[in-house]
């Protein structure tokens, strides 16, 4: 059985549906913080089945002890974790509190319950300002925002942790910029409050809940002016995640780190214009000034992952907008 930290997140719902329709078992936790409880309905009406749920924050211990004394897991996938990038730098304890101490409760009840295999949910934000683009898992590390910096240190815990004790199966995986949304429509990426990130603000100012987008500089060294990222399908990266959990189970003991991106970058205006031709109207859009923190350029070489995982990413830029969009106009 796999137990899935912020199943009911936008990342671990996907996962949970994908798992699901693998016919594997699943137990999902989440401290609704950035989700909402009506997803397990959603998921339930996805896969046609009751999926065991515990409401608890991965640092309460012994509510996790709870839960791996009741389900015979076998396989971890921790997505529970803070992830605004410029949140963290307004609350930079509650952000190595909720990703540092929550990884660290989690593996010292993992260890106890014996169970050693972790897909651990890290970010490209890890390499900070690219020294060279595409961005490889050997390029420096200098995340500039407290996110960055947590997800860097629950990195060397695990590091340090494969390091000491024999039998642990861990893969980190470096999320780029996850879009999109599962086919059907029924479940997406629902932020609570006012979106961070590029794509669902796109989708809400598409839905008139929001008057245009803010374009946070329009005078980069990129192909338009605007930012140029790695938008890579939820679909996609979970794809990753499950060729991960398939590879770790052929290894007697391992760490490894694997980039999840498409390989291409794509600007802002791109994203906007796919989001136009999926919705069938432009997107209300105003150049201000740039963001702090944001760089001009970022997009992985994915290579490591599809020479030892076998995985690629397959889905464009354009199904992103329409999967998001479907999920969307229907949301409630
Ligand atoms: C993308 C581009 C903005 C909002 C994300 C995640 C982070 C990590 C890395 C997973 C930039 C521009 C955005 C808006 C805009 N992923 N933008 N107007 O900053 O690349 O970071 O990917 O761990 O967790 O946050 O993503 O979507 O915020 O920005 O113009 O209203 O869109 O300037 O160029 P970012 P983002």
């Amino acid at each position: 059985m796999i137990l899935l930290t912020g199943g009911l997140g936008y990342l671990g719902s996907h996962m949970a549906a994908q798992i699901i329709e693998q016919g594997h078992e699943v137990v999902l936790v989440d401290n609704l913080s950035n989700s909402q409880f009506a997803v397990l309905d959603r998921l339930s009406k996805l896969t046609g089945r009751v999926i065991p749920f515990v409401q608890i924050d991965v640092r309460d211990k012994a509510g996790l002890q709870q839960v791996f004394s009741q389900y015979p897991i076998t396989q971890v996938v921790h997505f529970a974790g803070s992830k605004s990038v410029n949140e963290s730098i307004q609350q930079p304890l509650d952000y190595y509190d909720n990703n540092v101490n929550g990884l660290i409760s989690l593996l010292y009840v993992m260890k106890e319950a014996q169970v050693k295999t972790i897909v651990f949910s890290s970010t490209a934000a890890i390499y900070g300002e690219p020294e060279a683009l595409p961005i490889p898992e050997s390029s420096r590390q200098a995340p500039i925002t407290p996110y960055g910096r947590s997800k860097q240190i629950c990195e060397q815990v695990l590091q340090d942790l494969a390091h000491a004790e024999k039998g642990w199966k861990i893969a980190v995986l470096r999320y780029f910029n996850p879009a999109g949304a599962h086919p059907s429509g029924i479940i997406g990426e629902v932020p609570n409050g006012i979106p961070n990130n590029l794509v669902p603000y796109i989708a809400q100012v598409a839905r008139d809940e929001r008057p245009f987008l803010q374009v946070f500089g329009s005078d980069y060294n990129t192909v338009d002016g605007t930012g140029v990222r790695d938008f890579i399908h939820v679909q996609d990266l979970i794809d990753g995640h499950s060729k991960a959990l398939a590879w770790l189970a052929t290894q007697p003991q391992v760490f490894d780190t694997f980039n999840l991106g498409r390989g291409e970058g794509v600007s802002v205006k791109q994203m906007l214009d796919a989001f136009s031709k999926a919705v069938g109207r432009e997107i209300p859009y105003k150049v201000v000034a740039r963001r702090d923190g944001d760089s001009a350029s970022v997009y992985a070489d994915a290579s490591h992952a599809n020479a030892l995982l076998g995985w690629q990413a397959t889905r464009t830029v354009d199904q992103m907008a329409v999967d998001t969009w479907r999920f969307y106009e229907n949301l409630v």
